[in-house]
């Protein structure tokens, strides 16, 4: 016997790599409902590449009642409206946007970091999944904080622009376009051109200098991994369509070398190590799109502090930024309560 699911946002980034993820993982389901807003209504998406088509309905008239697991990817507005709904009627939601992720009565979870946090959700029926940055970045340092116990992380990042959502990839597309044919490349979606540039900010400006995204990474590591835990970020966006990238530095409590480091990093859940300090040697966005996996290259020891180490890790952001990390909680919530599935 399988769940009967939701998936709402369907017709997005987000939403079309949850159908890919439940198909490939074969989620048990014994009925699936596509939804999205009235633009898309009546549009008719396949169901991962198992051939079958669903149509997708107006999330407006939606009727949550006898559904258990409905995953979102509609942004906060929209989830504002619709989370509540669902999880009222009984329909657990585990959501991609940013709303609840701080609701001290809603756990955010990544699965190979933090699975036990999943027993709070009944005080509110939802679970959030973590910024896309922060999901691939504590894959990799939590095994490193067993270990030799995380003081502080500086991270900077290289996002790619589907984690601006649709209108993020067609505005890359059409600006490198429109530069080869000598047409001009205005920025709409983004604040500045992103074809051929990087920009130093995503989302919106705090009082304190930094961006809402960066704020974002430190206060949801501290929640999944460890309050304790120091982390400075900067987000930059760069012209890569799917896959991002990070550099960290990290600075132990504990002696680590990057040879233990490696050791620990091989046998980590969800984590691939590709570090053979050559030429090619390491991952790159492009080599890891359609992957479960979050990829840790370029392990070196931090020769400027105590204890250090410095990392490269690359992660497809609309899998275990997004979707595959959503698929992996519905999985732990049938697993660890709802037991429905054979
Ligand atoms: N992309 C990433 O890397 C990433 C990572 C983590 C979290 N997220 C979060 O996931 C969510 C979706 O992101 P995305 O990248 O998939 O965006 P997207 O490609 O722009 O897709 C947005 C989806 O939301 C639907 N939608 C928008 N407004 C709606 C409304 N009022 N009612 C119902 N459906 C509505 C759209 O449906 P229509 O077709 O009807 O417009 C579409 O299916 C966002 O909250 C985002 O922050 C994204």
């Amino acid at each position: 016997m399988g769940y009967r699911v939701v998936v709402a946002g369907a017709t997005g980034n987000v939403g079309r790599e949850m159908l890919n993820i439940l198909a490939e993982r074969e989620f048990p389901i014994d009925d699936i409902a596509v939804l999205a807003s009235a633009r898309s209504t009546g549009d008719e998406i396949e169901f991962g590449e198992t051939g079958r088509m669903l149509k997708v309905k107006n999330i407006e008239y939606f009727d949550w009642a006898g559904w258990d697991i409905a995953l979102f990817a509609i942004g906060s507005e929209a989830t504002a409206i619709y989370a509540p709904k669902a999880a009222a009627a009984g329909c657990t939601v585990i959501d991609n946007s940013s709303l609840y992720r701080m609701d001290p009565d809603v756990p955010l979870i990544v699965p190979e970091v933090n699975p036990q946090a999943i027993d709070g959700y009944r005080k509110k029926n939802i679970i959030a999944n973590p910024n896309c940055s922060t999901a691939q970045m504590v894959v990799a340092l939590k095994p490193l904080h067993d270990a030799a116990t995380i003081k502080r992380v500086v991270v900077s990042t290289y996002q790619s622009v589907s984690g601006a959502g649709k209108a993020g990839m067609d505005e890359l597309f059409e600006q490198s376009r429109n530069i080869f044919v000598g047409d001009p490349a205005e920025p709409h979606k983004f604040t500045k051109q992103i074809a051929f540039n990087v920009i130093p900010h995503i989302d919106k400006f705090l009082d304190d200098g930094f961006t809402k995204e960066e704020w974002k990474m430190v206060v949801e590591t501290k929640k999944i991994l460890d309050p304790k835990v120091k982390v400075v970020a900067t987000c930059v966006r760069v012209p890569v369509f799917v896959g991002h990238s990070e550099a960290i530095s990290i600075e132990f409590e504990n002696e680590i070398s990057a040879e233990d480091a490696q050791k620990i990093l091989r046998e980590a859940p969800g984590i691939m190590l590709v570090d053979k300090r050559e030429d090619g040697g390491y991952v790159t966005p492009v080599e890891c799109v359609g992957d479960f996996a979050t990829y840790v290259s370029r392990v070196r020891e931090d020769p400027t502090v105590e204890n250090g180490l410095v990392l490269w890790c690359v992660s497809d952001n609309l899998r275990k930024g997004a979707a595959l990390n959503a698929v992996q909680i519905a999985e732990l919530l049938g697993r660890r309560h709802l037991q429905k599935a054979a």
